[in-house]
Formats: C-alpha cells, structure tokens, sequence
C-alpha cells in the first residue's frame, strides 16, 4: 500500500507509544513508525505484553501494529525514510554539573538532533513533543541547519497533554493541540502539515497554533498550574487536621465556585509522576536564569509544600502508632504514582517506603500493576519488603494498613475481613481519601484520612 505521508517518533516510552498508535489509528493512510534504542522496549511494544499499562491501548494496537504501526530498531534507516520526525525521548532533571538537581538534563535531546542531521537526505519537518525548556527549537535548529546543502529542517513544538492512566481518552478527545511554529513560510507549510494530520480526528477549534516559545513554555506552565492546585489543597489539608475541618468538604465548596473549577483539588500524599517535579524545577531554573528571583521562589515553593506533605504522613504513621514502628508490619496499598498506571517514576511511595524502612516498620507491597517497577525502585534498599499482589494476602498479620495510590478496586475491599485478620490495635492511614472512613472505624479500624480529624478508639486522641 502506498501511504500519503511517513512519521516517524524517536522515542517509544509512555508518550511516543501511545500518541503514535493514535495517530496511526486515526490517520491509516499514513505509515507510523516508532524507534528507540532500547531494544527491549522495541520488543515488548511487538509483543502482547505491552511495556506501558494503558486502559485501551492494547485494543488500538492491535488493530494497527503491522498495518500502519511498526515499532523498529533501525534508527538511521528510519530517519533516512520518514519526513516528518516526532521527537519523544525523555528530558529528565539534570543531576551533574551547572544545574543539577533543576535544570532538564538535553543529553538525549542533543544526541537525536545530531541523529537527525546525519542521517537525512533530504528535507524533514521535526517536531518536539518531549517537554522541553523554552528556546530549547533554537538550539536544535543550530544544529541541525550546520550543515552545509540544501536540506531544510523545520522545526515544531507540539507538547504533549496526556495523563497517564487516560492516556488513550486524553489523546482521542484533547481538550487542546498546541502546535508552536515560526511564523516564516515555510514554518506555517510545516505547521499546516502537523494541523492536516490532527484535524483527521481533533475539532478545528481545539487545535490551536502559536510561537514556537509560546508551544514550549505552555507545556512547563500548564503542569506547573495543575501541580499548583495540589499543593494548595495539601497545604490546606494540614489545617484542616488542625481545625477539625474536613478537606473534602473545603474543595467541594471551594471548587464549586466556576471561576476555580472542581478538578485537581483533591487532597492526599503528594504529587508524583515523572513531570510535575521535572517541570516545575525545570521552570524555577529557567526563572533564575534569566534573574527572576521571587518568580523562581514562588514556583519552588510548590515542590516544597509536596514534599512537606509526604513528611506529615510519615509523621502521622510514627506518631500515631505509639512513636515507634520497629519490627511492626506494615502494608502498602498502592505503589504506582496515580491509578490505573504501572509507572512509578516520583511515586510518593517510594519515599514513604523507604522513611518506614528506616524505623525499621516491616513492608508488605501490593498493587495491580506496578509490582515489578516497584521492585526494581526498591533494589538494594535495606529492610524487610515483601510484594504481595493480592490486597487481603498482603493485609493479613499487618498493624498497619497505608493506601498510598487512589486504586479503585481498595474503595471496594471488605475491610472488615481485612480488619479480622490484622494485629490489634489495627491503624488504617488513608492517602488518598478514598475509603469510607466511618465505616471502617465502626469496623474497630483507627482510621487516620488526610485533611480530616482522625477517627481513633484511643481516649487521648479527638474523635469526631
Ligand atoms: P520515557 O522514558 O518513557 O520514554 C523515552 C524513550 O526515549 C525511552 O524509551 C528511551 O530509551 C528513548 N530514547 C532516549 N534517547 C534516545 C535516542 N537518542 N534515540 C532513540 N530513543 C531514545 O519518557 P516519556 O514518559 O515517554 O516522556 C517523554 C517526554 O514526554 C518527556 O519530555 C516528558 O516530559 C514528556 N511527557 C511525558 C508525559 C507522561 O505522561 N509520561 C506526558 C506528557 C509529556
Ligand atoms: C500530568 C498532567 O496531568 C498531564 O497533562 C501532563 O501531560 C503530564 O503530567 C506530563 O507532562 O507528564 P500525570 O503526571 O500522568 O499527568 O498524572 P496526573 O493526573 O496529572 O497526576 C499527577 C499526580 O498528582 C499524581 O500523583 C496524582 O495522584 C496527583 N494528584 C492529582 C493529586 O494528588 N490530587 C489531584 O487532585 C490530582
């Protein structure tokens, strides 16, 4: 079959696999091919156990792998063949030199310009879909035009929105395409080409063009602004637990006002994910470099207050459970970063683990998806740590009980099965806010919620 156009992505992680098998899916005159040079990715993506949990994704793949959908290993190859080239490696915090700890590490940026350049024997539209520092399309355009020739490289930035978890409904129905252009001729030729392929699925209205900085920055500020909203319900969540108000009920009221909206107010252990942490260091780093202190400030304290959040909960545990947790077992339900994913990449758990490790508490960890990465976060950490899939198994002989991810399938646990089997007094920390906090304290539980008076059978303690 012969395809009108041939799009390549470098970069076959949680963003290039899944957006690319929807463009394949929606567009099937066009050849998609992903690469990357972790060949055991490429494998896995060919294979049926797909390296990223997605609801929905093994369906759109399987109606589109080997028909428009390759996943190769070819890299020069492929960008000698494809003209337009989507660039999706992973732009993590830097961790040597000027900037570590804030600023994005490009390494792997830099490496797949030069790729590019190399190889191509004629002109090629490039598209940065990795989140990047604003002004990063100049410095690939620096490298790319240094060659002498005719070819032409253009470059786009088209940031990807996508949540992990609703990967597959975010990318089929946007709220928006962000494409940022020069507004040269042949930047707008190349912008209309990215506009031609999205408007196969996405209403005109929602695809919208800019600068190319403008595209950059709004990908930085747009998590920047939702990790925000976290924070600010964390931080009230710590005097609501104070002034015995109940945070669930803050957020209702307060995001019912339509100037605030009712989305992403929902108080718990903290932010994780690869992005939000990455991006907002990465915008403070931006801010201080170009001498914008107070700015830089404003925006660190963001993370700030999400780490402080996962300090009060390891506090809480340790306080609660008579100030010490040596040699007592407990179980964390939940270990990736957010439901209805595997990753784990920044997961508060990893660090509340790794703080009740070290008061010598024993771990017991389940979750449905994200064992394995768990696993693998946990390597070489000193202690006691078991891996349990099955929520009752893991729960069983426990004093304790952390739900650390928002899980579905733990709002509908028979906890007072769970509670039979469990040390007494038996302490139930919810993270999340997702069980029913009377019920369980009915049950016998010492139910300690987030942003909400503790529901304890102790004299000493308040109870609501
Ligand atoms: P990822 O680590 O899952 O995938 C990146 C892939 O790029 C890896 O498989 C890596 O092997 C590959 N790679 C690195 N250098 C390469 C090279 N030179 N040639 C070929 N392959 C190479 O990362 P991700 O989560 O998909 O994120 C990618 C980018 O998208 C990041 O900039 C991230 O900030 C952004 N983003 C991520 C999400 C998300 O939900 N994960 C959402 C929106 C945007
Ligand atoms: C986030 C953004 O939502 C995406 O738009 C963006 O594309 C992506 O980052 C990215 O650039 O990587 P993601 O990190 O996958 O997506 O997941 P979110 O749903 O944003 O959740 C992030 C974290 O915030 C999770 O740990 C989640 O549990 C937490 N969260 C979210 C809360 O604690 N409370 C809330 O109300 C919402």
């Amino acid at each position: 079959m012969k395809f009108k156009k041939k799009i390549l992505c470098i970069g076959a992680g949680y963003v290039g696999g899944p957006s690319m098998a929807i463009i394949a899916y929606k567009c099937p005159d066009c050849k998609v091919t992903v690469v990357d040079i972790n060949h055991e990715r490429i494998d896995a993506w060919n294979s049926n156990e797909l390296p990223v949990y997605e609801p929905g994704l093994d369906k759109i793949i399987k109606k589109t792998r080997g028909k428009n959908l390759f996943f190769a290993k070819d890299i020069e190859k492929q960008i000698k063949e494809n003209d337009i080239i989507f660039v999706s490696v992973n732009t993590p915090t830097k961790t040597f030199g000027t900037g570590a700890g804030m600023a994005a590490d490009l390494q792997y940026w830099e490496k797949t310009a030069r790729q590019i350049l190399e190889n191509s024997q004629a002109s090629k539209v490039v598209i940065e879909k990795s989140t990047l520092p604003v002004k990063t399309a100049l410095a690939m355009e620096k490298i790319l035009n240094s060659a002498k020739g005719k070819i032409r490289f253009d470059v786009l930035s088209n940031p990807e929105f996508l949540a992990e978890g609703t990967a597959i409904e975010d990318l089929e129905n946007p709220d928006r395409v962000l494409i940022g252009s020069h507004e040269t001729r042949s930047g707008l030729k190349a912008r209309q080409e990215l506009v031609d392929i999205y408007s196969k699925w996405v209403p005109s209205e929602k695809i919208i063009t800019s600068n190319i900085w403008s595209a950059e920055l709004s990908k930085l500020v747009a998590n920047a602004f939702l990790a925000q909203r976290v924070s600010s319900i964390n931080s009230i969540s710590a005097l609501c637990e104070k002034t015995d108000a109940d945070i669930s009920e803050v957020a209702k009221a307060v995001g019912m006002d339509s100037r605030v909206g009712s989305k992403f107010l929902k108080a718990g252990i903290g932010f994780g994910g690869s992005c939000f942490k990455k991006d907002i260091l990465n915008l403070v780093y931006l801010c201080s470099y170009y001498g914008l202190k107070e700015v830089a400030d404003y925006w660190e304290s963001v993370v700030k207050i999400n780490e402080y959040q996962q300090d009060r909960f390891i506090a809480n545990i340790l306080r609660s459970m008579f100030n010490t947790l040596a040699g007592k077992k407990i179980c964390i339900l939940g270990f990736a970063f957010k439901a209805n994913t595997g990753d784990t990449r920044e997961s508060p758990a990893i660090y509340i683990t790794r703080k009740l490790l070290m008061e010598h508490a024993e771990i017991i960890i389940s979750d449905p998806q994200a064992l394995k990465n768990a696993a693998s976060d946990l390597a070489g950490v000193k202690g006691s740590i078991k891996y349990v899939e099955d929520p009752y198994r893991a729960a069983s002989g426990c004093h304790a009980i952390a739900i650390l991810t928002d899980w579905d399938l733990y709002r509908k646990l028979d906890f007072r099965k769970i509670y039979k089997s469990m040390v007494k007094p038996a302490f139930l920390f919810d993270g999340r806010n997702i069980i029913d906090h009377k019920k369980c304290f009915a049950i016998g539980f010492n139910v300690y919620p987030t942003g909400k008076p503790a529901l304890s059978h102790f004299k000493t303690e308040n109870n609501s």
